[in-house]
């Protein structure tokens, strides 16, 4: 048996332009688990996956369609680094946080399914080599992944990230997320490629768009670094509106991005692929993101999470 975990994530800023080599940065959530367990279960020529079982957050049977063929390549790439190639698992994964929502569970399951077998097969591996592997399996559920999920899943800090190139941020900010499910989901192939299409189509307008999110991107840094809560807070707005420009919102998500706002958000956006999925409010006070959190849910979220950014409750 061999174990491994990974984590959800948020994407503050940058989602979408970072596909293009800008700037993004993203926040993990390490309290909302992705565990995998697997058992080695023979050679098999035909699937390297002998069963799935993969409990969501609620605590039951998710279907695991989309995922299934990112799983597949995950244990495919972990047996061959292993050195066991065609060796086939029982795989079980249990989420606490849902799946098509912008959380990074595509990553996080790829993540935790490689590291549960690279410890069934007792092979040790950089965190790089397991990033390059991650990476595969995302290609297999995204088809062009930055590679930005697969880095914040499995990090402690906040990460910085461009064109594969990550840093790592250890922010202490008396601030915190307010992260709310608009409960549609969402498919960042989907959005990805609707991206890619508006840029084919009207390409000065799509880059200028991207040129904006970028420079958001690189300026919420610094925002993080000085403790700059208002900045942040409308950069996150502005980031919301050029996201909606490039269509891959929702009405919904649009909605309860107002919602946080009147609620006394500092600002807020939607978070990830898009198309549903989930947004993030960003909040002074633990009452406001309490109230923020309780407003989100009477109009139509249908879960929320609160994730302080101070050092001390993410020790
Ligand atoms: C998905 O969480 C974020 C996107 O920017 C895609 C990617 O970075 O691969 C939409």
């Amino acid at each position: 048996m061999g174990y491994g975990e990974t984590w959800a994530k948020v994407i503050l800023m940058g989602e979408h332009s970072v596909v293009y080599g800008y700037p993004a940065v993203a926040a993990p959530l390490p309290s909302l688990k992705m565990r995998a367990w697997v058992t080695p279960a023979g050679l098999c020529a035909t699937s390297c996956i002998r069963t799935l079982k993969a409990l969501n957050y609620e605590g039951s049977l998710s279907a695991a369609g989309d995922r299934f063929g990112g799983l597949e390549c995950a244990v495919k790439v972990a047996t061959e680094f292993a050195g066991y190639p065609g060796l086939a698992f029982d795989v079980v994964t249990d989420s606490s946080f849902p799946a098509g929502r912008g959380m990074g569970s595509s990553a996080a399951s790829a993540g935790a399914v490689i590291r549960a077998i690279l410890d069934a097969c007792d092979v040790r591996a950089s965190e790089q080599e397991i990033l390059r592997l991650t990476n595969e399996a995302e290609v297999i559920t995204h088809g062009n992944p930055s590679g930005l999920d697969a880095v914040t899943t499995c990090s402690r800090d906040i990460v910085t990230f461009q064109s594969g190139q990550m840093q790592y941020m250890r922010v202490d900010m008396p601030a915190y997320l307010v992260i709310a499910d608009s409960g549609i989901a969402g498919s960042t192939r989907e959005a990805v490629g609707n991206v890619r299409k508006a840029d084919e189509k009207n390409h000065p307008y799509v880059r200028s768009v991207m040129d904006e999110l970028g420079e958001l991107a690189l300026a919420s840094e610094t925002d993080l670094e000085l403790g700059a809560v208002n900045m942040l807070g409308e950069r996150m707005n502005r980031a919301h509106e050029l996201l909606s420009q490039l269509d891959v919102s929702h009405p919904l998500v649009d909605h309860l991005v107002d919602v946080a706002r009147n609620a006394g958000a500092n600002g807020a956006k939607m978070t990830g692929g898009g198309l549903g999925g989930c947004l993030i409010a960003f909040a002074e006070d633990a009452d406001t993101a309490q109230n923020i959190s309780r407003a989100l849910l009477c109009e139509g979220a249908c879960k929320a999470w609160i994730h302080s950014l101070s050092a001390k409750s993410n020790e």
